[in-house]
């Protein structure tokens, strides 16, 4: 069952907001009482409450208040100041603990919700993977989140969405310093490992797609027990490269701000665009791979995209074109 975050106050969570806009630069009680309407008796209980939940907020006479450091928590109270979006995120669905975010957007997507909302958990009690594998969830380590989009794309364009969010976790990752890179779909690697995983999953009628969920989870702050024991030699974390903890609501902004990016270039450039980036990005192309394709193997050399998003793979007897499979690095 997904258990909700506690209620937050609109107050406080306006006051954060314009702290966390000030950036590195303090903000005088006053700018803040006239700017948000309350009195500086009030500001200063807001900064009091942001305090006792987990916020550093120095203060200086003369000077005034200065956010310069947030709990290591997702919920909108972190996550809403930090988003520069127009759409994804505006509308966020944050929990302690779901079944999948994915489910939950599913069920959000039937029941209308709109292009851009997002379902974030601290834990999920049953990820979901590609082909069916459970995705490790612990709890308030990693990020895990879900973004409904409507797009206004044929359901044979679909898949592109897929890459696209593989674009906007690696951006992610390489600005908080892990040097990831794409493996054909969507796995983010980092040393070889996987860090980060995307499942797609969408509703559609023969020429119409009615919703598309893109769902990420990227190993934040997971320490190698956090791992079930089988996955200890093939997954990484942020953590784990940079040998320091990140900031989780400042990585899940990071991710959510470059999807819109991605989306806004894909919607105005098209998939060239996409793929170019994504090229630019694959730790696939040019190696000798082995693709798992509705249970028989296509071995080979991965040559190229093609214009849909599918891979092309040189082998014995020729250029297969895969759509769907999981691909295995050889060399
Ligand atoms: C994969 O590489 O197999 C895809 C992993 C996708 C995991 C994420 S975590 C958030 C969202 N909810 C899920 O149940 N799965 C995706």
């Amino acid at each position: 069952m997904a258990v909700p975050e506690p209620a937050q106050n609109g107050s406080e969570e306006l006051v954060l907001a314009f702290l966390a806009e000030a950036g590195d630069e303090f903000v005088s009680g006053e700018a803040i009482s006239d700017k948000l309407g309350l009195t500086r008796a009030a500001v200063w209980k807001h900064v009091e409450a942001l305090r006792a939940a987990g916020y550093r907020i120095d203060a200086m006479p003369a000077r005034g208040y200065r956010l310069s450091g947030i709990p290591d928590r997702l919920t909108a109270l972190e996550l809403r100041p930090l988003l520069n979006t127009h759409d994804v995120g505006q509308t966020l669905h944050c929990f302690e603990e779901v079944g999948s975010t994915n489910d939950v957007a599913k069920e959000l997507a039937e029941e209308g919700a709109a292009h851009g909302e997002v379902v974030v958990a601290e834990a999920q009690s049953s990820g979901r993977g590609r082909r069916g594998r459970p995705w490790a969830s612990p709890p308030r380590r990693n990020v895990y989140l879900s973004v409904i989009l409507r797009p206004d794309l044929p359901p044979a364009r679909a898949p592109e969405l897929t890459l696209v969010a593989s674009l906007a976790v690696c951006d992610a990752l390489r600005h908080a310093g892990v040097d990831a890179g794409i493996k054909w779909p969507n796995d983010v690697l980092a040393s070889g490992k996987k860090i980060a995983g995307i499942l797609t999953e969408l509703s559609a009628e023969p020429d119409k797609v009615h919703w598309v969920v893109v769902g990420a989870g990227v190993n934040v702050n997971a320490r190698l027990e956090d791992f079930p024991e089988e996955l200890r030699g093939e997954a990484t974390s942020v953590l784990l490269e940079r040998g320091q903890p990140a900031p989780r609501a400042l990585f899940a902004a990071a991710c959510l701000t470059a999807l819109e990016a991605w989306l806004d270039r894909h919607a105005e450039e098209g998939f060239g665009a996409i793929r170019d980036a994504w090229r630019a990005r694959n730790v696939t192309l040019g190696r000798a791979v082995t693709v798992r394709v509705e249970g028989r193997d296509v071995q080979g050399v991965a040559e190229d995209l093609d214009e849909r998003g599918a891979l092309l793979v040189r082998t014995p007897t020729g250029l297969e074109r895969v759509d769907s499979g999981d691909v295995k690095l050889l060399r």
